[in-house]
């Protein structure tokens, strides 16, 4: 693994930010980049942060395997879904997302649809209960879901255009700023 030159230079600027000997700190941003780099996080790009930051391979891998928003296999190219399955997203609708996921995407999480594009997981709360069921689709949350706006968000995904993340109902539980 190695980043883009462009990718090289925005990761030793990070770096850069932190005290002498807290490099570490840097660790979520870089894995962050190399994902948008490649798709997930391959073993080299996760050794190739810590050699970066001066850490031991496994302390790189803790911070990976502890946030849901790294993947470490294989994802969709345009869109990993992660439905939220935890109790408010459960009681207003998530178990119907993961049926739609089942029969437009693929059986069973973390299989990639036969297009390629597309892949899905349950994960447990995401902080947006407010606005329940809701998924993270990349680093967007999208949120007040109904089963016929998913399945067009997912229709939109496949031809390549980006849905507009937020409320899908056009609510807010608080009014913007
Ligand atoms: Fe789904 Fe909290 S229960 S976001």
């Amino acid at each position: 693994f190695a980043f883009t030159p462009a990718n090289q230079e925005w990761a030793e600027a990070q770096i850069t930010k932190y005290p002498e000997g807290r490099q570490a700190s840097a660790v979520i941003p870089l894995l962050w980049r190399a994902q948008e780099q490649e798709g997930w996080l391959t073993r080299p790009a996760m050794e190739h942060v810590a050699e970066m930051l001066g850490m031991a391979y496994i302390r790189v891998l803790e911070v990976a395997t502890f946030y849901f928003m790294f993947q470490l296999r294989p994802v969709g190219s345009v869109a990993h879904i992660q439905i939220c399955g935890t109790t408010s997203c459960m009681i207003c609708g998530a178990e119907d997302l993961v049926e739609v996921c089942r029969k437009e995407i693929a059986p069973k999480p973390h299989q990639i649809s036969e297009d390629g594009k597309l892949s899905w997981e349950e994960v447990e709360c995401l902080g947006a209960c407010a606005n329940a069921p809701m998924a993270q689709i990349g680093k967007d949350y999208y949120e007040d879901l109904t089963t016929e706006r998913f399945e067009e968000m997912l229709r939109e995904f496949r031809a390549g255009e980006v849905p507009t993340p937020g409320p899908q109902a056009g609510r807010w539980a608080s009014e913007p700023a």
